[in-house]
Order: structure tokens, then sequence, then C-alpha cells
């Protein structure tokens, strides 16, 4: 599937398909966001600006924000920017495939989080939007990417499949990019650090 296929399918979806706990009820949901929220500051520095990219209607975004980040949603469905805002009035949104996020975004910012985002890519549009949020992170900033790996990797198939990766084939992205992969015991996604290329 190509990138606009999968953000097509996104904005058509139902918001019941974000997370498995809307399945169980919006309290779940909420607090599935809070604990991931309360997790991530523990890895994020205090009150930085982050990037949610794949934010959809602000699981994660809008806890983050309360603990007192500088939280911009970004998406490529408008529907899941408009339910954010509808949610959060007063949190910037940008409307994005992540290939352009630097220049939607205007600015660089100290970090990216993305949950549930890259595992519905292949390898080459995956490859294209981590180059795309890297361009997007000050020298030094971080990105908190869940971005799986796999003893049998393999691309997922359809808008909700799940892709996962070789370590080897993100060591190379990564220093083509100028990703430095940090060590994050209990980050159950990997962080990376944005460093030169190369
Ligand atoms: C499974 S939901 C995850 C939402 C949120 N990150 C969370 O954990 O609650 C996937 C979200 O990523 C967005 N998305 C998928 N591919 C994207 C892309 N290439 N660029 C921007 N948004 C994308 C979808 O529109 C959808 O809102």
């Amino acid at each position: 599937m190509t990138i606009d296929s999968v953000i097509d399918a996104w904005d058509n979806a139902d918001p019941a398909a974000i997370h498995p706990t809307r399945g169980i009820s919006e309290d779940a949901y909420r607090i599935s966001g809070d604990n991931q929220a309360a997790l991530l500051s523990t890895i994020l520095p205090e009150g930085c600006k982050v990037v949610d990219f794949g934010c959809g209607d602000g699981r994660v975004a809008i806890p983050l924000a309360s603990l007192g980040y500088e939280v911009t949603g970004a998406d490529g469905s408008q529907a899941m920017l408009d339910r954010l805002t509808e949610a959060a009035p007063d949190m910037p949104t940008v409307l994005t495939d992540g290939t352009n996020l630097a220049d939607q975004l205007g600015r660089k910012t100290d970090a990216v989080i993305s949950l549930a985002v890259l595992i519905h890519h292949t390898y080459e549009s995956g490859e294209r939007i981590i180059e795309g949020l890297r361009a997007a992170v000050r020298v030094n900033g971080l990105l908190v990417l869940d971005w799986p790996t796999a003893d049998e990797p393999a691309e997922g198939s359809g808008w909700i499949g799940v892709t996962t990766w070789s370590r080897d084939q993100q060591d190379e992205v990564c220093q083509r990019i100028g990703l430095k992969r940090l060590d994050q015991p209990g980050s159950p996604w990997p962080v990376f650090r944005a460093v030169k290329a190369g």
C-alpha cells in the first residue's frame, strides 16, 4: 500500500480502530493514553516541544500536554485532527504524511513520538516517513518510535497490518539519516537521538 492509501483508510476508519482498549470502554482508552504519556515523561525532557506523529484523536497527545509538554498533534487524516481539536481546542495541529513534517511544522522540534503508525507502512514507505520525522527534529533531540524488530521480519498487508523490521535494516536507515539508538531500559519503544548523518 502507498502512504496515501494507508492514510485514506484511517481517514475513513471507525475511531474504535485506533486502539484495542476502545473496544472495552472510553475510560479504558483514556487510561491507556494516560499510562503511555506517563511512561513517555520518563524519557522526554521536562516541558520540551513534542510532535505526536500519527496522533489520531489525541489518546496520548492530550495527556502528554497535561503533563506540561508543548505538544503538536500531527496526522495525515483531517478527520482525526478534527476530533483531536474538538477534545483539545488549544492544541496546534499539522496535516502531514510524515515525509514533509519539517516543512509543515516550519521549525525544528525537540522530540517526535510516534505510536502505532509506522507499523502500518511498507519498508519503503516507513523509511521515507522516518527520514521525514528525523528532518523535523533538532540535533540532539529525541525520537520515540513504535518501530518494531522481529527475528523473522515481515511486511504487513493492508492498512491495519503490522510490519516488523530486522535490526540490521533499522541500523542501516539510522546510519544513513542520523539516528543513534539509545539504551532505554523500561521503554517498550526504541528511542533514538538525532545526530549528524553518516
Ligand atoms: C492506530 S492509529 C494510532 C493513533 C495514536 N498514535 C495512538 O496511539 O492512539 C494510527 C494513526 O496514524 C495515522 N497515520 C497513519 N499513517 C500516517 C502517515 N503516513 N502520516 C500521518 N499520519 C498517519 C492515522 O491517520 C491514524 O490517526
